[in-house]
């Protein structure tokens, strides 16, 4: 790894790696030499995942602590247990998300509440709460949000997901502003459709048969999404601030969106 992407040494924190995205991220990270945090409302799902970080010849470790991102004081648990093992988090990766598919007329209020709530009002307790952190550490950090292609195009069957992604995207370049100045950058990715555990519960497919699907050809890789995050963490993007980057492999992806 040429210096400059590197993340080794540091502490990163990413949410809703018992699976999908969040795990891929955790795993690389950890291969990469930085330990990390690995959390979600599973305990079982993010204990397995950081013993198999554990238990693997990456260099960085891993601990699992369980946290629901909605919950503000869970969250601050969850930073206080990081600084306790680590002793900084350099790197906050607000990957926890969750979507379900409906006609805009059949979301109901608790529905949109439930979307919104994990998703942006999540990702604003974990900014800010790592943020106050990071401000309080040498040398700052980076927070590295996560939007969605249906944040940035609209999704006719995920409106209370697009919107609240939409929300991120926007709160990404507020919070940038905001921390400019204590050294602390704040970027996001919009990923397009990414095989992932989430979405082939979404599509009616197996998991496992994720990869290997017709469809999956027209998916991106978690992997391809993790290497995004790292790149965002690393100093390779020390000029790149408030930005979403979109991954959605060869548009138009539009009839593959929801
Ligand atoms: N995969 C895609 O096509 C795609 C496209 C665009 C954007 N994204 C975004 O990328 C991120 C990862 O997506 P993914 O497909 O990897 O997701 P996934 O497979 O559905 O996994 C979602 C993760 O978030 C966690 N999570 C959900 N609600 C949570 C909560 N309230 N508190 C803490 N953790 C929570 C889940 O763990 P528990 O259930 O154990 O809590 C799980 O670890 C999400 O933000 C998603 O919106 C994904």
């Amino acid at each position: 790894m040429v210096a400059r992407f590197s993340v080794e040494g540091q502490t990163a924190v990413v949410t809703g790696s018992s699976q999908g995205i969040g795990a891929v991220t955790a795993k690389q990270f950890a291969a990469e030499g930085a330990n990390v945090v690995v959390t979600s409302r599973s305990p079982e799902e993010i204990d397995a995942v950081a013993a198999e970080i554990n238990d693997s010849d990456r260099p960085g470790e891993a601990i699992a602590v369980e946290c629901d991102v909605r919950d503000r004081e869970a969250v601050d648990a969850l930073l206080e247990a990081t600084v306790e093992e680590f002793g900084r988090i350099d790197a906050m990766i607000n990957n926890a998300g969750a979507s379900f598919m409906a006609e805009f007329d059949e979301i109901s209020e608790n529905g949109w509440k439930t979307i919104v709530d994990i998703n942006l009002h999540g990702t604003f307790h974990c900014s800010q709460l790592a943020g106050q952190r990071m401000q309080r550490q040498d040398g700052g950090g980076t927070i590295i949000n996560f939007a969605s292609i249906a944040g940035t195009m609209g999704s006719k069957y995920m409106s209370h997901y697009g919107a609240a992604k939409a929300a991120v995207v926007n709160l990404t370049t507020s919070l940038s502003a905001a921390y400019a100045d204590h050294d602390i950058r704040v970027n996001c990715v919009a990923p397009g459709l990414v095989g992932t555990e989430g979405v082939a519960s979404q599509m009616g497919i197996d998991p496992a048969d994720v990869d290997r699907s017709e469809v999956a050809k027209e998916m991106g890789l978690p992997a391809e999404i993790a290497d995004i995050v790292q790149f965002l963490a690393s100093d390779a993007s020390s000029y790149v601030v408030g930005e979403t980057i979109t991954a959605q492999g060869v548009p138009p992806l539009e009839d593959a969106l929801p």
